[in-house]
């Protein structure tokens, strides 16, 4: 279980820090920073002290330090983190100095932070800004079915409409049932980026790779699931959370929040197709929020969100026959429209996506279903 940090271990924190910085100076000053803090009602008194060899940290008073500091722990650590100017902190009475201050700046290191990540770099690019516009047919196209009911399910069924749109204009397709994987669960060990290698303890050990190489050799890869308790299913969510492996531990400034490099940086585009049991398209809010979060952080931009909601219904109430075939026939053109343009017309978008009943004809005749599977003792469905 992790403890509670006390302050002291918030200074003994910051001096291992200095001290890293201090031991690489090339001139090395020498002397004595005490400090005064007050945190709580408590009285932390501690001094830093640089020997030429080393920097290290003690509690208590020491005599004739080079400079001393009174102020509350905060105002120190502003101060240290460039939040609070010195000047302002002396004027507004929240810093007290007593001795030599420059002595701060010559054992303070310009800035320790700052590491040259450009090996590394991978910035935003035109593509994952506007895929639509630089868009090219895709040649290879790689589907991850997510549906532990694999080519049984619902989203098989109505992917492959989808598909048969993308294979019609050249695309080749190929469908990874991630239930038929195996793809142990992240345990957060950190060993891919740690190691600087990327590697994970399960290299070799499972499907993962195998899988993520389909993935790295396609154009566009084809997310289909169903929608589990408004997410995604955890085969899925493992996938993911195994793919951070691929990224560098490095922080970069991405579209609009802060990402990891990728390890290979290829543009490639994603396609998000979810089908559910529940009636209501809204279903689809939070796992559509998801795939984007995961897609940006990823630097894999979505082309076409496609969801349908009631698909059990849809498939299986025979008065909606004429709209399940327009929907297919709509997926079938989108499959079509991603390969040319990169994107879905609203039109088909709408017929894909159109209300296919009230919520109280779906509900009676959902539970009529239901009752009678229950009742007949039939388990397929
Ligand atoms: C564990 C589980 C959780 C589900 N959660 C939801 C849900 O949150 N919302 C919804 O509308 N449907 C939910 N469903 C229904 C499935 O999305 C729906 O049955 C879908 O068509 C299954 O696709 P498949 O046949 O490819 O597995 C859930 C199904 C299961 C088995």
């Amino acid at each position: 279980m992790k403890e509670l940090v006390t302050p002291y271990q918030v200074m003994e924190a910051l001096a291992t820090n200095l001290g890293k910085a201090y031991a690489k100076k090339a001139v090395k000053a020498e002397g004595t920073i005490q400090f005064h803090l007050r945190h709580e009602g408590e009285k932390i008194d501690c001094y830093v002290k640089a020997d030429e060899n080393e920097l290290t940290i003690s509690p208590g008073v020491t005599t004739n330090p080079t400079v001393a500091l009174t102020s509350t722990l905060y105002h120190w650590l502003d101060l240290a983190a460039k939040r609070l100017n010195p000047i302002i902190g002396v004027i507004s009475g929240k810093l007290k100095f007593k001795g030599d201050t420059s002595f701060f700046a010559r054992i303070l290191p310009d800035d320790i932070f700052n590491i040259d990540i450009s090996p590394y770099a991978d910035p935003v690019t035109a593509f994952e800004k506007n895929p639509h516009r630089h868009w090219t047919p895709p040649k290879n196209v790689f589907v991850i079915n997510a549906s532990p009911r694999t080519r049984e399910g619902y989203t098989d069924f109505f992917v492959k409409a989808f598909l048969k749109g993308l294979e019609s204009e050249g695309a080749r397709v190929q469908t990874c049932y991630l239930s038929e994987q195996k793809i142990n669960r992240c345990t957060g060990c950190w060993h891919c980026w740690l190691s600087g290698t990327g590697e994970c303890i399960f290299k070799e050990k499972d499907d993962f790779e195998k899988v993520y190489a389909g993935c790295q050799d396609a154009d566009l890869i084809v997310f289909a699931f169903p929608l589990y308790c408004d997410g995604v299913p955890g085969a899925l969510k493992d996938f993911f959370d195994r793919a951070i492996a691929h990224s560098h531990p490095f922080m970069i400034e991405g579209i609009y929040k802060t990402r990891h490099p990728r390890r290979i940086t290829k543009p490639q585009a994603a396609v998000v197709f979810s089908v559910c049991g529940f009636i209501e398209m809204e279903n689809f809010q939070a796992v559509r929020e998801h795939l984007r979060k995961i897609s940006h952080n990823a630097h894999l931009p979505i082309v076409a969100e496609i969801f349908r909601s009631g698909a059990i219904y849809l498939h299986k109430n025979p008065l909606l026959y004429q709209k399940l075939n327009e929907v297919l026939l709509a997926l079938e053109k989108a499959g079509e429209d991603v390969a040319k343009r990169g994107k879905v017309s609203r039109k088909n978008l709408r017929i894909i996506t159109q209300k296919i009943d009230k919520a109280s004809n779906f509900q009676k005749m959902s539970n009529y279903f239901w009752n009678e599977k229950i009742q007949s003792g039939e388990n397929d469905y």
